[in-house]
C-alpha cells in the first residue's frame, strides 16, 4: 500500500489566547505554561512542527490608531516567540518548533548565533520562519524611516542566507574534540573567520557556538510575490502557504517545485504547507452552525480586518462594509495575503471578502464537519494536491485548549485511521522527520 501520510503543523503566536469565547483561557499566557501545554499535546499527535508568527510593532492602521488593536488584543500584545521556542523545545522531545524572526531586525550573527544555540537547547528541532518584515511601523522601531522595497528586501535576505551558511559552517563538524588528556577543547585549524564583505553586509566571523545538531536551523519561509517565491524555492525546507481553493494550491506547490528544480534542488526535500482553519463537532451540523456563528459573530468582521490592515497597512476601516473595495489594492507588505483576500473583479462586498475563504484570511480550503467528514476531505485534498501537508490555525491565530483538544483527539486520530497522518516519531530531529515521508 502507498504512503499516503502527509505533514501537520501548527500556525500560531505568542499572543493572547481565545480569551473573549466562554472556552476561553483567560488572556494572560505570559508565563508561557499555556503554550508549552500546547506543544506537549501536539507531540501527542505526532506533529511535525508548532510555528510562532511574529511582528514587531504595534499595529495602528485600522482606524487611523492602536484602537482596534489593544481593545481587541490584535496581533497585540505580541510576545517574543525566541524564548517560547525555547520553552516549548524544552518540554517536548520530538516536535519541532519554529520562532519567526525578522533579517530586517537581526544582524545575521546574531541570527546564526541564536539559531544555533536553541537547535542545541532542542536537540535538532528548531526551524526559523525567515521573514522580510512587511511594515513601515516595524521599520520606524529599527532606525528605518520606511522598509525598503519587496524586492531589495528579498535582495539583501538572500546575501543574509548567504553569510549565515559561511557562520554555519565556519565550524568544522568535529572541531569540537573534548580530548580530556591532551586538555583540547575545539581544533583552533577547524574554526575560521569567514570574512565576509557583500552589498549590504559584512561579517568577520566565525560563530562562537560549536556546530549544533542539525548544523543550521530548519529554514521555514511563507513568499508569495514572485521574487518571494523565488527566494523560498532557493532556501527553504517547508514552505507556508495560503491559497483560495484546490486548483490554486496545486498550482503553487508546482510552481514552488518547478522553481526549486530551476535551482538545482530536489523539490522533494520542500514540504509545502497550507493553511487550514477547521471547524469541528459532533455532528457535521453542530459544526456548520459553530461555523456561522463564527462569521456571524460581531467581532469577526473587525478583527479581520484590523489584522489584515495590520499586514498590509492599508486601511480597511475607511471603506464600506457593503460595498465592493472602490480599487485594486497594492502593498509593499504581505501582498499575496492581499490578493488572496480582495479577489479583484469578483464584484464582492467588503463584507463578503471577510465572509468567503472559510474563516477569514487564512483557510485555503473550508473544512467543517465532523472530525471523519474532515479528516476525509483533507486526504481528498491532498491527493488532488500532491503533497506535503497542512498548516493548521484559526482565523485571528488565537487558540482555546478546546480547540487545540479537538484537532489532536478528534480530528488527528480520524485522519491517522485513514493511514494520513503519522502515528509515530521516526526520528529525533525535525529535518529527518520532514523528509521521512
Ligand atoms: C502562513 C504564513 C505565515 C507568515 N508568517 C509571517 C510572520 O510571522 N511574520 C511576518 O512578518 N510575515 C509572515 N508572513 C508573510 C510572509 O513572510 C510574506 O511576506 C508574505 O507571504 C508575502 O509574500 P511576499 O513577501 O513574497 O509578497 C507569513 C505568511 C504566511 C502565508
Amino acid at each position: 500500500m502507498s504512503d499516503k501520510r502527509f505533514h501537520l503543523g501548527w500556525f500560531m503566536n505568542f499572543t493572547p489566547d481565545e480569551w473573549r469565547e466562554p472556552f476561553g483561557q483567560g488572556g494572560r499566557p505570559w508565563d508561557g505554561q499555556f503554550y508549552v501545554e500546547m506543544a506537549r499535546a501536539l507531540e501527542r499527535a505526532c506533529f511535525d512542527y508548532i510555528m510562532i508568527e511574529d511582528k514587531l510593532m504595534v499595529p495602528q492602521t485600522y482606524g487611523g490608531s492602536a484602537k482596534a488593536s489593544l481593545n481587541h488584543g490584535m496581533m497585540v500584545p505580541k510576545h517574543d516567540p525566541a524564548p517560547l521556542a525555547v520553552a516549548m523545545g524544552m518540554a517536548t522531545q520530538r516536535l519541532g518548533v519554529i520562532a519567526t524572526m525578522s533579517t530586517m531586525a537581526y544582524p545575521p550573527f546574531l541570527m546564526a548565533r541564536l539559531c544555533s544555540t536553541i537547535d542545541s537547547l532542542t536537540n535538532g528541532r528548531f526551524g526559523w520562519n525567515v521573514v522580510t518584515s512587511a511594515e513601515d511601523l516595524m521599520a520606524k522601531n529599527f532606525g528605518m524611516d520606511r522598509l525598503p522595497p519587496r524586492d531589495q528586501r528579498y535582495e539583501m535576505a538572500d546575501e543574509y542566507m548567504e553569510v549565515m551558511g559561511k557562520l554555519f559552517e565556519s565550524w568544522d563538524p568535529d572541531a569540537v574534540v573534548l580530548d580530556r588528556d591532551a586538555g583540547i577543547y575545539a581544533d583552533e585549524t577547524k574554526v575560521r573567520p569567514i570574512d565576509f564583505e557583500g552589498k549590504y553586509y559584512k561579517v568577520r566571523g566565525p560563530l562562537n557556538t560549536v556546530p549544533s545538531p542539525q548544523g543550521r536551523p530548519i529554514y521555514v519561509q511563507a513568499g508569495a510575490s514572485p521574487k518571494g517565491r523565488d527566494f523560498a524555492a532557493t532556501h527553504a525546507d517547508s514552505i507556508v502557504s495560503v491559497a483560495s481553493g484546490v486548483e490554486e494550491m496545486r498550482k503553487f506547490r508546482a510552481d514552488i517545485r518547478a522553481r526549486a528544480e530551476k535551482f538545482g534542488r530536489d523539490p522533494d526535500t520542500i514540504k509545502v504547507m497550507f493553511c487550514v482553519t477547521p471547524t469541528l463537532g459532533e455532528t457535521d451540523d453542530e459544526a456548520r452552525a459553530k461555523y456561522e456563528r463564527m462569521l456571524n459573530s460581531p467581532h469577526f468582521i473587525v478583527d479581520t480586518l484590523a489584522s489584515l490592515s495590520a499586514i498590509t497597512e492599508i486601511d480597511f476601516a475607511q471603506y464600506d462594509l457593503d460595498r465592493p473595495l472602490p480599487e485594486k489594492l497594492v502593498t509593499n507588505g504581505e501582498s499575496g495575503t492581499l490578493d488572496k483576500f480582495q479577489q479583484w473583479g469578483s464584484g464582492k462586498t467588503l463584507r463578503e471578502l471577510v465572509v468567503a475563504g472559510g474563516g477569514g484570511l487564512v483557510s485555503s480550503v473550508e473544512l467543517v464537519g465532523t472530525p471523519d467528514t474532515v479528516a476525509e476531505r483533507m486526504g481528498e485534498v491532498m491527493a488532488e494536491v500532491g503533497g506535503d501537508g497542512f498548516l493548521i490555525t484559526t482565523p485571528v491565530l488565537r487558540v482555546s485548549r478546546r480547540f487545540i483538544t479537538e484537532v489532536t483527539d478528534g480530528l488527528v486520530p480520524a485522519l491517522q485511521k485513514r493511514g494520513l497522518a503519522r502515528t509515530a516519531y521516526a526520528h529525533e530531529k525535525l529535518r529527518d522527520n520532514l523528509l521521512d515521508f
